[in-house]
């Protein structure tokens, strides 16, 4: 079985795509920044499923962390899932230009220098996975969390096109866009959840069963749930200063 490196491993979506790869047979390195957080959660995996899971403890915001993770990510990973993310509280005024840096560090520069750590290796052995963490605000006018979520789309869908002529579907590159989903992103923003209706929200394990299903069927954007599949299909139909209009009703942040 290859390794799957995954950032962002101890929680919400992350920690459910370690699950889930564990159980699935694969060895694991596990990155984020609570180390002990990370020793317990691969200590776990290590007990449940059997598996090999190393801890790689780094903030992918700073240059000492980034580069601990593309060494370690050049080795023999063959699924890297760059998740690792985070969201500001507050619009774009309200935030300290620094927080709204460390952002673009997190979503944008780690995604593009782990991936281009990981790539080379996966070609030169024909086969391998890239699977980039993106979100429906990419589709919606969400200040710089969407603006970076949708440089995740564009990047990633550039990179798949490139790797079709190259490895002939050995090694691929795919871009998760889920939906709401019920994980620590909203408590860690202090986002006021409580307006959005129930069937908007998705369940982390839905969403890593689907796109590792995606993934195998060689789907390109996997987008996670029936109502988000209608709403990505609307949203390319419908006038961008709508979609702004309603996506700047959800998600407030608590004052
Ligand atoms: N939840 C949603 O509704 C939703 C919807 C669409 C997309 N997403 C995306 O899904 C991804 C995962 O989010 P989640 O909802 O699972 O969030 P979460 O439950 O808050 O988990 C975030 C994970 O990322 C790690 N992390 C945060 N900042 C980091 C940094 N600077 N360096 C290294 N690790 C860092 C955290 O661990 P440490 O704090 O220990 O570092 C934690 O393991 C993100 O990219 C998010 O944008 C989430």
């Amino acid at each position: 079985m290859p390794t799957a490196f995954i950032t962002g491993a101890t929680a919400g979506l992350g920690a459910a795509f370690a699950r889930r790869l564990a159980s699935d047979g694969f060895d694991l390195v596990l990155l984020a920044r609570d180390a002990e957080r990370l020793e317990r959660t691969a200590a776990e995996l290590r007990e449940k499923y059997a598996v090999r899971a190393e801890v790689l403890p780094a903030d992918l915001s700073s240059e000492e962390g980034l580069a601990a993770a593309e060494e370690r990510v050049g080795k023999d990973v063959g699924l890297l899932i760059n998740n690792a993310g985070f969201g500001n509280r507050g619009v774009f005024l309200d935030v300290p230009v620094s927080d709204e840096l460390t952002m673009l560090k997190v979503h944008c520069e780690a995604v593009l220098r782990l991936t281009h750590a990981a790539l080379p290796g996966m070609l030169e052995r024909g086969r391998g996975s890239v699977v980039n963490v993106s979100s429906m605000a990419a589709f919606a006018t969400r200040g710089t969390y969407g603006a970076s979520k949708a440089w995740v789309v564009s990047f990633s869908q550039g990179i798949a096109a490139d790797l079709r002529q190259r490895s002939r579907g050995g090694v691929r590159v795919m871009v998760l866009c889920p939906g709401f989903v019920h994980t620590e992103f909203h408590e860690r923003a202090r986002m006021d959840m409580s307006k959005l209706p129930g069937f908007m929200w998705l369940d982390k394990d839905d969403v890593v069963d689907t796109a590792l299903r995606d993934l195998r069927r060689g789907v390109p954007v996997s987008i996670p749930g029936a109502q988000y599949k209608a709403l990505y299909s609307a949203a390319r139909l419908v006038p961008r200063g709508l979609v702004a209009r309603f996506s700047s009703t959800t998600g407030r942040s608590y004052d």
